[in-house]
């Protein structure tokens, strides 16, 4: 897969795995990654697919309604592409902290129901529910942000309470953000994300 990787100064810290949402590529969340944490590495991914020359992480039939076997197939995709990396540039393996914005906080999230142990922790912004009424591994405290806003038409209120019940039900220990707007990712809700990020790990 297309990616950037970045040395940090602190080897100790965890590898910053970033996931663009639709349209983007392996260089928008760079920034991002660098205010949550200036000493991590930075693993920065582009998707493979294309819709309509946008990239993304998996295939959808319409806005919201999700291709589940190309989500299946791409999860594995991603899932061995970390594998990989964490062996060619020498990262520890499990020390790996998701940040995946709308499509990629979608296939970060279904990373976590299909493997276990795949991440260390993820930062979610706007994500869905990936896959419904599946079973969904155990996680032992894994700890999720999930950022949402109250008027994301994108993304309904209900899915990132679904996403925070489901995770809460498998033993994750989620905190659910919420600001007043739509889609878009705000300053406040990157600040909260730092200020858990840095009582976490
Ligand atoms: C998705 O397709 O993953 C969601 O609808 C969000 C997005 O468009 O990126």
């Amino acid at each position: 897969m297309n990616h950037i990787f970045y040395k940090g100064e602190d080897s100790s810290r965890p590898t910053l795995l970033l996931l663009h949402g639709t349209g983007g590529n392996e260089h928008d969340l760079v920034g991002l990654g660098k205010e949550i944490d200036a000493a991590a590495s930075i693993l920065s991914v582009r998707g493979n697919v294309l819709e309509n020359g946008m990239p993304r992480f998996f295939k959808r039939l319409a806005e919201g309604v999700f291709d589940l076997e190309d989500l299946q197939l791409r999860t594995e995709e991603l899932k061995r592409f970390i594998d990989d990396a964490a062996v060619k540039y020498e990262i520890d393996r499990d020390n790996i902290v998701a940040i995946g914005y709308s499509n990629g906080a979608n296939i970060a999230a279904n990373l976590l129901f299909e493997f276990e142990n795949v991440l260390k922790g993820a930062i979610l912004h706007h994500p869905m529910v990936p896959r419904r009424g599946v079973e969904i591994l155990e996680m032992q405290e894994t700890p999720v942000f999930i950022g949402a806003g109250k008027n994301d038409h994108m993304c309904p209120a209900t899915e990132s309470e679904d996403l925070r019940e489901l995770l809460q039900g498998v033993g994750a220990e989620v905190e659910l953000y919420w600001h007043a707007y739509g889609h878009q990712l705000t300053q406040d809700e990157v600040q909260a994300a730092k200020r858990w990020y840095q009582s976490k790990f």
